[in-house]
Order: structure tokens, then C-alpha cells, then sequence
């Protein structure tokens, strides 16, 4: 795991080494920000129509966030090669399951932070036919902002249990590590925004 680790540490040491290279990880650096205050905001709207519509409600919302999200971050960088994620090794919702190249990085934020340090966003450069995308994984700590429904007095228990039966993001502490927002983009696109970013004063 620690090898792991330091295999990506190099790895985008490397790549900020290589030239051309600066711009764009400065780019991603400022889209993931971005996109996590922005899932922040997202949040506090929800927990608001927890209180004033209930658990369904807000639930249905939250499962819209990466549809929400997505459509965002298409809009902040300007291209549609771009997709947002949220996934998890301990979900809620199976389908938020994290495939094995996000859970590598997942179980790597637990190993920081099994040993006090701060889990640090990773870059993967996934391969799909002829193309390659590059994925963004950003570690998403537990807030208080997410007790009212990942933590231990969850006051929805019997809507939570009809919706998700098989749920096993509660009981949560602040700064338990929750999941993981996931933004895939295409490197055209990443270029393309860099490129803006670079241009503009
Ligand atoms: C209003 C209730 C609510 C709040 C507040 C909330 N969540 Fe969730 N969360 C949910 C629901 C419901 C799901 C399942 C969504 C689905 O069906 O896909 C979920 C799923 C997730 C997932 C996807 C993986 C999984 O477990 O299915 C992540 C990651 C996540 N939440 C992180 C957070 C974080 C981090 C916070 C606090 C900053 C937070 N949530 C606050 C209700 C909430």
C-alpha cells in the first residue's frame, strides 16, 4: 500500500517534471476545487430539504448529485468530455460501489490516514479502447455537514432502511473517510481549459 502510494507521489512528480505538464495539473488542481466546493453547496441545499421535505426527498436529490455535477463542471471547464462521480468501498447504494482502480486510491487515503496524514487527491489514467481519460479522485471526508445522514443518529432510520437496505455508510465520525468524488476527463478537454486558463490575465 505504501509502495502504492509513493508509486503515484513519483508519478506525478513525473509528470509535473515532464514539460507542458504544469499547466494542466495546475488546471485539475483548480477543477477539483471547484467541483468540491461546489458538491459543498449541493449539500447544504440538501440538508435543508431534508428538514423541510424529508428523507425521500433529499435522498432522491443527493442520487441526482453526480448528474448535477457533471453538467456543472461541463460548464466550468467549457467542454462535455468531463463526467463527476461520487463513489465509496463502504456505500450506501451499491451501485456507488468503486470500481478497482478508484478503491486502489480509496484504500490509500485509509492507509494516510491510518497514519495521521491527510489523504492526498490521485491522478489515473484510465484506457478505454483507443482512448485514454484521465480520472481526478479527490478523498471526501465525513463533516458534520454529512452526520444528519451518515452518522450515528440518523433520525430517518426506517425511510434510510426501506430505500437502502443494504446500506453501510452510517454510524460515521467526523473525518472518517466517506468516498471519493471521481472527475474523469478527456486530456483534449484538460488541454483545452489549460490553455484558457493560461491565456486568460
Ligand atoms: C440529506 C442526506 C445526506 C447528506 C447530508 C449527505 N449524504 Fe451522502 N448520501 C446520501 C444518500 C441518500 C446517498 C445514496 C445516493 C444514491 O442513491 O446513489 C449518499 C451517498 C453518498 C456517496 C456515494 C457512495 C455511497 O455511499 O453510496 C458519497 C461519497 C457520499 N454520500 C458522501 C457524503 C458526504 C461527504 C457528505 C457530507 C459532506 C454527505 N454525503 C452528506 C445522503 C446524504
Amino acid at each position: 500500500m505504501a509502495g502504492m502510494k509513493l508509486f503515484f507521489v513519483l508519478m506525478i512528480l513525473f509528470l509535473a517534471a515532464v514539460q507542458g505538464w504544469a499547466q494542466p495539473l495546475k488546471s485539475l488542481g483548480l477543477i477539483g476545487n471547484r467541483v468540491q466546493e461546489r458538491f459543498e453547496t449541493l449539500v447544504q441545499e440538501d440538508l435543508s430539504l431534508l428538514e423541510k421535505e424529508g428523507f425521500y426527498e433529499a435522498a432522491k436529490f443527493f442520487r441526482n448529485f453526480p448528474r448535477e455535477l457533471t453538467y456543472w463542471t461541463q460548464d466550468y471547464v467549457g467542454d462535455y468530455r468531463v463526467k463527476v462521480e461520487l463513489f465509496a468501498l463502504q456505500y450506501r447504494d451499491i451501485g456507488n460501489l468503486a470500481p478497482p482502480e478508484v478503491a486502489e486510491s480509496l484504500e490509500n487515503f485509509l492507509e494516510s490516514l491510518r497514519l495521521g496524514e491527510e489523504p492526498l487527491p490521485q491522478i489515473i489514467i484510465r484506457e478505454r479502447g483507443e482512448k485514454i481519460f484521465y480520472l481526478y479522485v479527490l478523498p471526501l471526508k465525513v463533516k458534520k455537514s454529512c452526520l444528519p445522514c451518515h452518522g450515528s443518529r440518523i433520525r430517518f432510520q426506517e425511510e434510510l432502511r426501506e430505500l437502502y437496505p443494504e446500506d453501510q455508510a452510517r454510524e460515521l465520525k467526523v473525518g472518517d473517510l466517506r468516498g471519493a468524488l471521481v472527475i474523469e476527463i478527456a486530456p483534449e478537454a484538460l488541454n483545452r481549459f489549460a490553455s484558457k486558463l493560461s491565456k486568460s490575465p
